[in-house]
């Protein structure tokens, strides 16, 4: 089973500027894996949820680029929710965690980097298989 403790709130660059802000993220300096793919969740209509899965694979690093919302992480045993409002930083969720994305706010974008290709596969959908 997965520690909670390695799924990290991570703290990017953020270069404050009186033109406006700007944050970075590079692979294996920022987020701890290469980014092989990105997604970005947007236009979620009010009480949606996205997510309930699992990867058995797949890394991702999960910012909130504009507006907010709470990824919930759960390893089988316990379950945090974390809260995502500010685009200077993200959840780095490592693999083998059920996840669930909910609360997201009018105009929200989620960007999601990940550590492999789209492979559905990858996905165990059923919480009791997950457990197993
Ligand atoms: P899904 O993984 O169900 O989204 P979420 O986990 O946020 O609920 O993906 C929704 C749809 O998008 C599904 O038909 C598969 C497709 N998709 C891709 O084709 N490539 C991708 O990289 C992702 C993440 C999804």
């Amino acid at each position: 089973m997965v520690n909670l403790d390695e799924v990290k709130i991570l703290t990017l660059p953020k270069f404050l500027d009186v033109r406006g802000n700007l944050s970075v993220i590079e692979e294996l300096k920022d987020i701890p894996f290469q980014i092989k793919r990105e997604y970005w969740i947007y236009d979620v209509p009010g009480g949606e949820k996205r997510g309930g899965h699992a990867y058995k694979e797949n890394r991702e690093f999960i910012v909130a680029l504009s507006g907010s919302f709470d990824v919930i992480i759960d390893n089988g045993n316990e379950r945090k929710t974390y809260a995502l409002n500010r685009s200077y930083y993200g959840l780095y969720v490592p693999q083998g965690l059920w996840r669930e994305m909910e609360n997201f706010s009018t105009n929200s974008l989620a960007l999601v980097l990940a550590s492999t290709g789209y492979d559905p596969a990858d996905y165990i959908y059923d919480y009791q298989e997950f457990k197993r």
